[in-house]
């Protein structure tokens, strides 16, 4: 440690989206901390010491370029840094389990557990392991078991992630609040104050929270889930906007007026995407049906029903207006991140709406500003076959609307509202539909132009 109380090298396991931003931050923050972020994906390890960073998020490049060579390094070498770290934060993806016993619903963790065996071999005595990852509860305690198995005298800690990704530097730097969960010794206080200490220097104090190490642990899942609660509620909404002809957006202004509800969260969609609300539901239902508790599983699984239910009630909606039938249509897609502002596509509902739309033959001209056309291409793979079949990727949104007969709007980038959508227009078959999954374009100038429109819980 050094003379502030601060360990002098820190190492954090899993360059991925969490790993890299958080450790960047904290090189910045700290300078006198060494930081080394390592991986076993060498490609996303060489991409972090590149020109061209694998995470796209505002901000990122800058702070990597300030940081990147002085305190801040991104090395394969898993064990040499674990060797040489005080603290290391165990940041690997808990991706749903595919296979096996809680096949499709319980958290996979086996890259956790991989680290957490390595730590055992290479870690010096005294080490603190932090849980960065999100874990089901009591994972710290099989951590903490391989860790004495090995004789080890290692403390373990949770302390989630609640950065959004597209706002992960901003969230990062000033964030809602630290979550560090201790066991309720000495020991386990003491590790924990060390790791407040790093967040102390830019975080203000009121926000770092401490707390037991299961509480840290399900709040996390907790979080989410009411997160994805609010979304899977306003588009439930949606449809009985629809059916009933209220405006959602005049509604959930009405409703998120009242503090105790809030008006973020709010914004109806095509549905909600992104690597996490999916898999950390599905790891809370299995949990709750861990213990017996049937019905507050059937609670948390049906806002992931709803979503499933608004992503193809979206899709069908969108055929119907083509006449029931997009075969051989050609039909223009901007947005294929789950969200703006970062090039993921991880559960995105771009995914479910495309899938379907080529099921049903037609074709796609997919636009998006930060996602490559690889990725678009590997979501699809399974129904454009290796040849790409139905499916064009463009780097000019005028282009992938040129001869369609529908535009949709999957994402919410901002940017998408600069477009001269008279232009648009003209390019396009008429009847031109639009679609906007995001409700980001004012539905009656779009109808000025021409088109026929059609918003998410709109008239
Ligand atoms: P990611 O898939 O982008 O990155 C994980 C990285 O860990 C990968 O590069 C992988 O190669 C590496 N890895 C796996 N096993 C390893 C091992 N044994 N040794 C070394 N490296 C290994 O995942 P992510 O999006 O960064 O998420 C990481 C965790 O953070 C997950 O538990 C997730 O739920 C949580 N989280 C994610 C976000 C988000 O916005 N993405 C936000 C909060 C929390
Ligand atoms: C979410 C949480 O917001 C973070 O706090 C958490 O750390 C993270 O998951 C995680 O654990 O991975 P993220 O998925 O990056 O962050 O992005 P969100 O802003 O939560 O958006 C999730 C999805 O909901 C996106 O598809 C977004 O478009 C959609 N959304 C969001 C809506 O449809 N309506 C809204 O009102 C808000």
């Amino acid at each position: 440690m050094n003379h502030n109380g601060l360990p002098e090298r820190i190492c954090c396991i899993g360059a991925g989206y969490v790993g890299g931003p958080t450790m960047a931050v904290i090189a910045r923050k700290c300078p006198e901390i060494r930081v080394t972020v390592v991986d076993v994906d060498q490609d996303r390890v060489a991409a972090w010491n590149s020109e061209r960073l694998p995470v796209y998020e505002r901000g990122l490049d800058e702070l990597v370029r300030e940081t990147r060579g002085k305190n801040l390094f991104f090395s394969a070498d898993v064990d040499a840094a674990i060797r040489q770290a005080q603290l290391i934060f165990i940041c690997v993806n808990t991706p749903t389990k595919n296979y096996g016993q809680g096949q499709g619903k319980a958290a996979d963790l086996v890259y956790v557990e991989r680290c957490a065996r390595r730590i055992a071999e290479q870690a010096e005595r005294g080490t603190i392991v932090v849980e960065k990852s999100t874990v089901p509860v009591r994972t710290a305690e099989m951590i903490q078991t391989i860790m004495e198995q090995e004789d080890r005298d290692v403390q373990v800690l949770s302390n989630p992630e609640f950065m959004a990704e597209g706002t992960a530097i901003e969230d990062l730097n000033v964030p809602d609040r630290v979550l560090i969960g201790s066991a309720d010794t000495p020991a386990g206080r003491a590790a924990a104050e060390t790791l407040a200490g790093i967040y102390r220097t830019w975080v203000d104090p009121e926000r770092i929270i401490l707390t037991g190490i299961w509480s840290s642990e399900l709040s996390k899942l907790s979080a989410n889930a009411f997160l994805a609660q609010k979304i899977s509620s306003i588009n439930a909404l949606s449809a009985l906007c629809e059916a009933t002809q209220a405006d959602v957006t005049e509604v959930a202004n009405a409703v998120g007026c009242d503090e105790r509800i809030g008006p973020r969260f709010l914004r109806a969609s095509v549905g909600f995407g992104g690597s996490c609300f999916k898999k950390d539901l599905l790891n809370l239902v299995y949990l709750c049906e861990h213990y017996g508790l049937s019905e507050v599983a059937a609670y948390w699984q049906s806002v992931l029903q709803l979503n499933e239910y608004q992503k193809t009630r979206f899709a069908n909606q969108l055929v119907r207006s083509l006449f029931n039938t997009v075969t051989e249509k050609k039909i223009a897609i901007f947005g294929f991140a789950f969200k703006q502002g970062t090039n993921d596509v991880r559960e995105s509902p771009a995914i479910t709406v495309c899938r379907q739309l080529l099921t049903d033959r037609a074709w796609l001209g997919v636009y998006d500003p930060a996602v490559p056309e690889a990725s678009v291409r590997q979501e699809l793979s399974d129904v454009t076959g290796s040849a790409g079949g139905r499916l064009e990727v463009f780097s000019d949104p005028y282009d992938a609307c040129d001869g369609s007969h529908a535009l949709v709007i999957l994402t919410e980038w901002n940017s998408f509202r600069d477009l001269d959508f008279r232009r648009i227009f003209a390019s396009m078959h008429k009847p031109a539909v639009l679609f906007d999954g995001r409700n980001l374009l004012d539905i009656e100038e779009m109808r000025r132009l021409g088109f026929q429109v059609r918003g998410v819980g709109k008239v």
